[in-house]
């Protein structure tokens, strides 16, 4: 993957050229991966960062937990802390996380709301946040500040900074009130990796609870957690292909014992992280069939070669899109970032489209009836964006079709 120079707005000058060819396809004994899912083939997928996409043998596992639930409830749910207990441990292992700070949760979302439920904040704490948090995280943060009679500050940090420029930017933000900073591991509008580690470092020295949203960074880094914060989160059911409801919670084990699940249960009266192991009756199978979807893609694929794959096509991707965009509306429709994530790479859209989150969700909506084609696009500082997603069952003709009709229909929709 290339590392490009950074910018605050995407680039004006020339559209950078294809470097590379695409790579070839991933394949399994012979066949392109994406047989392993069952992704309707009359549709392209670029968007796998939104809800994920769960491998047709995964499926089946999972249903086959169902069936034995189904089979014999009160066997199944007898057993099923035991389950969830062993499914956490062998989570921990494959993803290189303390086996003793980890819990299952559903999702990012209740991951994040287990830290703003626990950690107490004192009367009239600030929680600092930034510009690239994803809305909902947020929201989240808001009402944990209002609830303690607080206020949140949100730092702005350019598209395109530095790390030390993000990092002095939102230190800066820290003062005396702070009590809970909250970042993003990679962003969800803007497909960049925050240098969280140096800055949980620095927030904890001042006694600030560092929590950092890893919604998608399980898969997409080797290695997903963020040790330094407080409280890490990362989904399972992103780019790691576990079942839909699969996240972790990490915690550092001065917290562990102050956080609880967000339904009170039979757990409620044990230790971290066993407590976690219960949530009331429900279908849990997800947390079950997360450590084999992991394993699962490492056995046919391997996590290494997913990642240097969907870096590379995503490269490839973002050029040919890029280009076809540039040439469309006469702008460069180039993002420079400093670190381009693994498997997403942003585009400019011609403006005037995308301008919201909510322009951008109906753009999403309407390109997938009017195309058949799955993509993301996002918002961030009024402008609107495509992020591309790859995964090992992309290919470049998904990009190559974007190219061909995606630009051209984006482009009219700017001009209606
Ligand atoms: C950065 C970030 N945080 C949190 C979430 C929420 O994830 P979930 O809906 O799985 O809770 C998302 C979803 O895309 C995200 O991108």
């Amino acid at each position: 993957m290339t590392e490009r120079a950074a910018s605050t707005e995407p680039t004006t000058g020339p559209t950078e050229p294809t470097t590379a060819p695409a790579p070839e396809p991933l394949l399994v004994d012979g066949a392109p991966a994406e047989t392993l899912w069952p992704l309707d083939p009359d549709q392209r997928h670029l968007n796998h960062g939104s809800f994920g996409a769960v491998p047709n043998r995964v499926l089946e596992y999972q249903a086959d937990l169902r069936d034995s639930m189904e089979a014999s409830p009160i066997g199944w749910f007898g057993q099923l802390p035991d389950r969830v207990n062993a499914a956490r441990a062998q989570m921990a292992d494959l993803l290189h996380l303390p086996a003793g700070g980890t819990v299952f949760v559903p999702n990012a979302s209740a991951g994040m709301s287990v830290a703003y439920a626990s950690l107490a904040l004192p009367r009239g704490a600030d929680v600092v946040v930034t510009n690239h948090g994803y809305g909902a995280v947020v929201q989240g943060a808001r009402r944990a500040a209002a609830r303690a009679g607080g206020t949140v500050t949100v730092v702005d940090v350019p598209l395109g900074a530095s790390d030390d420029d993000a990092e002095t930017a939102i230190l800066a933000a820290i003062g005396s009130r702070t009590a809970m900073l909250v970042l993003d591991h990679i962003t969800s509008a803007t497909a960049t990796l925050f240098p969280v580690q140096r800055i949980c470092r620095r927030a904890r020295e001042l006694g600030v609870l560092t929590v950092v949203d890893g919604a998608h960074s399980p898969g997409v880094l080797a290695q997903p957690w963020t040790p330094e914060a407080d409280v890490w989160v990362g989904n399972l059911h992103k780019f790691a292909c576990a079942p839909r409801g699969s996240a972790v919670l990490v915690a550092r084990e001065e917290v562990r014992q102050d956080l609880f699940p967000l339904v009170d249960s039979w757990g409620g009266t044990l230790a971290f992280p066993e407590r976690f192991n219960f949530g009331g009756t429900d279908d849990l199978t997800s947390y079950l069939a997360a450590p084999f979807a992991y394993d699962y893609l490492d056995q046919v694929l391997g996590w290494t070669a997913i990642r240097t794959y969907t870096g590379e096509l995503a490269d490839y991707g973002q050029a040919v899109v890029s280009a076809a965009m540039s040439e469309a509306t006469g702008q460069d429709a180039h993002v420079s970032l400093r670190h381009p994530v693994g498997p997403y790479r942003l585009i400019a859209l011609p403006r005037g489209l995308g301008h919201t989150r909510e322009d951008a969700d109906r753009l999403r909506d309407e390109i997938l009836q009017a195309l058949g084609i799955e993509a993301a696009f996002t918002s961030f500082d009024g402008r609107g964006y495509c992020r591309l997603s790859t995964h090992a069952y992309t290919v470049a003709a998904d990009h190559e079709d974007f190219a061909a009709r995606a630009v051209p229909w984006l482009v009219e929709a700017a001009h209606q």
